[in-house]
């Protein structure tokens, strides 16, 4: 494994190194502006292959491919709709993925065997820039062993995926912190599958239309039809049992959370400004803001398992702009054990 330090050091002639792996069929971890990617070539089913072995990903969970340029979307998306071109025009470069119509050169095992393919333009430039080299679109999933929080730096998941992968980029905190909105429009409306950076409310401006696949907050049923199949499985948890509060009034939260505290062997992960309201020792302040909250969620997520406690208490947050992205991690990280009052 060779390692490439980009936090300082913008000498980004470094990357064609990392693209030169890649179009040999290795595997490289990346960053982009909302997490870190374990990219392949889009192309190598070999390749693509040992994504899923080094993440134990099910199989039947496609993967987003990232382009660096709008042209490149027609070499493996058809049908195209002026509703979808709008979408990427408006919101690519940058945290947005669109879910297409494949065309047949995209390779079975990046869709899943769907009739989709699931298209991203990142903004930072080291993804750029390795994307460009490479030529050809990079497929790769969120860098983290399927089921555990995203990595958002390095250090995080070094350990994890060291040994798995042929090159280690590392460009320091990722910007955003949340992977990529997902979107898939079906007549003319915008689905979002997944919520992220690109809110609700920008979709509404552009397109005047949106709405939320029900399963963003819901359970996923036995064998019930999902439009998003990573949906369905075990997201972001801690090993630590977690639980996420919420109330609009946030007096009543806190008072809520300082009655779980009396119970159990607890950590509150909260807001700031609460940090002093917990009858607790273990508080973890995630950040003052709801974007710093996302800069902090998955590194969190990753501390509350440094603790030796049997409970981790979640303040949530409420669900507007990019606080739905915020409660859809949290509340999955939680394993839907959630109190809202
Ligand atoms: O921000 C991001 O999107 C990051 C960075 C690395 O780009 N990537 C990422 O990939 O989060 P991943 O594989 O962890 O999540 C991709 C999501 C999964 O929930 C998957 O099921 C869904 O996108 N997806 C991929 N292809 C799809 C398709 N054809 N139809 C519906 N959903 C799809
Ligand atoms: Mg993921």
């Amino acid at each position: 494994m060779k390692y490439l330090d980009l936090r300082e050091n913008k000498n980004y002639i470094k990357i064609k190194e990392a693209s030169d792996a890649i179009k040999k069929g290795g595997l490289v971890l990346f960053p982009t502006e909302t997490v870190y990617g374990i990219g392949a070539s889009g192309l190598d089913v070999r390749a693509i292959e040992k994504i899923f072995k080094a993440k134990t990903r099910a199989m039947d969970n496609p993967l987003i491919l990232h382009i660096s340029n709008i042209s490149q979307v027609y070499d493996i998306a058809k049908d195209i709709t002026d509703i979808e071109l709008k979408l990427m025009e408006k919101f690519w470069p940058g945290p947005f993925t669109i879910i297409l119509k494949r065309k047949d050169c995209v390779p079975n095992i990046i869709t899943a065997g769907l009739d989709t393919v699931a298209v991203r333009m990142p903004s930072n430039k080291i993804a750029h820039e390795l994307i460009k080299q490479v030529g050809i679109p990079i497929a790769a999933p969120s860098a983290n062993i399927s089921g555990r929080p995203s990595g958002t730096n390095i250090q995080d998941i070094f350990e994890e995926l060291k040994d798995k992968v042929d090159y280690v980029i590392d460009g320091g905190d990722c910007e955003f912190g949340i992977e990529s909105t997902v979107v898939k429009v079906e007549n003319d409306v915008p689905i979002i599958l997944r919520p992220g950076k690109i809110t609700v409310e920008d979709i509404l401006k552009v397109i005047g239309k949106v709405e939320l696949d029900e399963h963003i907050f819901k359970v996923v049923e036995k064998d019930e039809k999902i439009l998003s199949p990573g949906i369905k499985y075990k997201h972001y948890a801690p090993n630590t049992k977690c639980i996420l509060v919420y109330s609009k009034d946030n007096n009543k939260m806190v008072n809520k959370i300082n009655t779980l505290i009396k119970y159990n062997n607890s950590l509150v992960v909260c807001c700031n400004k609460n940090k002093n309201k917990y009858n607790s020792k273990n508080i973890i302040a995630i950040g003052k803001d709801k974007k710093e909250i996302c800069k902090n969620i998955f590194k969190t997520l990753r501390k509350i398992d440094t603790y030796d406690v049997d409970l981790a208490i979640i303040e949530g947050v409420d669900k507007s702009g990019i606080g739905l992205a915020i409660m859809n991690r949290l509340i999955r990280a939680c394993a839907y054990n959630y109190i809202e009052i």
